[in-house]
């Protein structure tokens, strides 16, 4: 069974799709953590995130892969690294990137072969399990996914302010929603969850109510 977890930044869907993984005993893929190392891969060559070429050569020679909760690239743990404020506007920018994209979704279909999961991204319910027996897309006011963020980094010691973070939020909005290939939207048969008003907690119990009927 594939269940597909789709939104924007800061709409709460890594932690429902971690905490429903763990629920269900399904395992769990983080595909944003997969461009968030390709960006990270590109910023260590120092190489421009504008560079489309470079980019696609620097994907085509990282190895990534998970470790149980871990994410490697090229054998070394970024877990930690990929999450900084810079990785995360880059990613945005290789995720435009048709090579770059053609590369990890036949990677997360790969991993999609090997069993049961619960799957986190833009583009899961629509172009990389667009059979998946569960689709979710969940949103979220854009202050509340900024105040969420901001927690998030604050918790981790990284310094930011709220028009900082909605203002990074807004412009990564934007690109996931308007590239060409593969934008951020719900796929036709997905179902649309708000939780700016909900705590994790109650979002996880109404996919389960759903996904055990
Ligand atoms: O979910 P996240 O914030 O870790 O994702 C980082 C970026 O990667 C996000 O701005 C868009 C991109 N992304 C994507 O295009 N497709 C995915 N399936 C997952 C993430």
């Amino acid at each position: 069974m594939i269940i597909t977890i789709d939104g924007p930044a800061g709409s709460g869907k890594s932690t429902v799709a971690r905490c429903l993984a763990e629920r269900l005993g399904l395992r769990f893929l983080d595909t944003g953590a997969m461009y968030r190392a390709i960006a990270l891969a590109v910023i260590r060559t120092g190489k421009s995130l504008n560079d489309a070429a470079t980019i696609a050569q620097v994907a085509q020679l990282a190895q990534i892969r998970f470790q149980g909760n871990q994410l490697l690239l090229n054998e070394c743990d970024v877990t930690s690294e990929i999450r900084a404020p810079e990785v995360s506007s880059g990613a945005s920018l290789v995720a435009a990137i048709p090579e770059v994209r053609y590369q990890l979704v036949r990677l997360q279909q790969e991993i999609g072969r090997e069993g049961s999961m619960v799957t986190e991204g833009r583009d899961q319910g629509t172009v990389v399990f667009p059979d998946a027996e569960h689709k979710y897309f969940l949103t979220a006011s854009l202050d509340a996914r900024a105040n969420r963020r901001l927690d998030e980094l604050s918790r981790k010691g990284i310094p930011g302010s709220f028009e900082e973070v909605r203002e990074q939020i807004r412009l990564r909005d934007e690109r996931d929603e308007q590239r060409e290939l593969a934008p951020m939207k719900p796929a036709s048969d997905a179902v649309l969850v708000d939780t700016s008003h909900l705590p994790v907690e109650d979002v996880v119990q109404l996919l389960m109510r759903q996904i055990q009927t």
